[in-house]
């Protein structure tokens, strides 16, 4: 009796104690982000991909908090135009941007499982935008079952990886003429378990959505390399980072048991990153002074990280780069 009173006296006062950090700890970051925050990105233009939800979506809000011009990029308008006027309802944005407003949100169709729609998208911000001071790479698919776009790839390699790939190359030239500008990369530390394993890129052998999720990562961080490379005295930095576990719909193709659900839902609250914790890398490698001029480096936790030799072979870099020039088209 009085061992199931402590027992559960120590399991509430432990849960008290975890509060108490999480709430304490998301002040703290709201403050220091707020102070960091003004005025910051006031006059610069920020394309961020899969804006509408999760990571994507703080981030945009962070950035629009710091004045910038933020191009949503999504798949889906009506998500999007859901997500956007939240977004302008919650800092107080007016829908058009100008005189008294600051920060300005639009919404542009961007699905990155298509390339025509990815050519599309480029067209449209090449002709309304005259500058890009950042573009974010976000959107991600995970562990989805066996999927392919619309132009034959497996689904994780092509959205995460290819679909970026020809957007970051055919808006390479605007953010040259921008410069100093930079592109931001979101990959994961599951990266670790991937491989790029060129006599089967698209899966038609062997599909495990584990490691084709992984390669797909592996693949943002090799291609940050390549690019920061060819990239180099052009004014234009690219840096890629993880931004640890976070609560976000990521995870909509894993499939939880009914029963399991409340204990991982507990389990994420206490200790996944909030969408707005998990996003101050990417806002960090965007906005912050610190990291200019900085390219081709790997962060976590807004500070660099060591990578493994896997994501540094850059051999592997640059054929990796050249197989996917000719697979989006870019080079017959
Ligand atoms: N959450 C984590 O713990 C975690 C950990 C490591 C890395 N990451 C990375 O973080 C990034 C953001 O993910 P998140 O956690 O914020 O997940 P999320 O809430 O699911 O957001 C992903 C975004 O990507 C978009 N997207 C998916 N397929 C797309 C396509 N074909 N074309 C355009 N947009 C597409 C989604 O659009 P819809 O809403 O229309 O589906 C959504 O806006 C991803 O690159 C992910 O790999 C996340
Ligand atoms: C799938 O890939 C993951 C990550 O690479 C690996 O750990 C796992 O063993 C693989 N599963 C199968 C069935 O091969």
């Amino acid at each position: 009796m009085a061992a199931t009173a402590v027992v559960l006296a120590a399991a509430l006062g432990g849960g008290l104690l975890l509060l108490a950090r999480r709430f304490w700890a998301a002040a703290a970051k709201a403050t220091q982000s707020a102070a960091a925050a003004a005025g910051l990105m006031e006059g610069k233009t920020v394309i961020i991909t899969g804006a509408n939800s999760g990571l994507g979506r703080a981030t945009a809000a962070e950035l629009l908090r710091q004045h910038a011009r933020v191009i949503m990029a999504c798949r889906d308008r009506v998500r999007a135009e859901e997500a956007a006027r939240e977004l302008r309802a919650e800092l107080g944005l007016c829908s058009r941007g100008g005189g008294e407003c600051r920060g300005e949100l639009l919404v542009r169709e961007l699905d990155l499982a298509s390339l025509r729609s990815v050519r599309s998208f480029c067209q449209q911000v090449l002709q309304e935008e005259s500058r890009l001071d950042v573009l974010i790479n976000n959107a991600g698919i995970f562990q989805c079952p066996y999927m392919k776009t619309e132009d034959g790839f497996e689904m994780q390699f092509g959205v995460n990886h290819l679909g970026h790939f020809l957007l970051t190359n055919l808006l390479l030239g605007l953010l040259k003429n921008s410069a100093p500008s930079r592109i931001v990369v979101v990959s994961s530390k599951l990266y670790k378990y991937g491989e790029i394993n060129f006599d089967d890129l698209n899966s038609e052998l062997n599909y495990n959505k584990s490691f084709a999720y992984s390669r797909s990562k592996l693949a943002n961080i090799l291609f940050t390399r390549e690019l920061a490379r060819r990239l180099e005295n052009t004014g234009v930095t690219v840096n890629v980072l993880h931004p640890g576990i976070v609560r976000t719909n990521l995870g909509r193709h894993i499939h939880i048991p009914l029963l399991a659900k409340p204990l991982f839902n507990l389990v994420s609250w206490a200790f996944f990153k909030s969408p707005l914790e998990g996003a101050q890398t990417s806002i960090y490698l965007a906005s912050s002074p610190e990291v200019e001029g900085v390219s081709g480096k790997y962060f976590g936790d807004c500070k660099e990280e060591e990578l493994l030799p896997k994501a540094m072979d850059d051999l592997i870099g640059r054929k990796l780069w050249d197989i996917s020039e000719v697979m989006v088209g870019l080079l017959k």
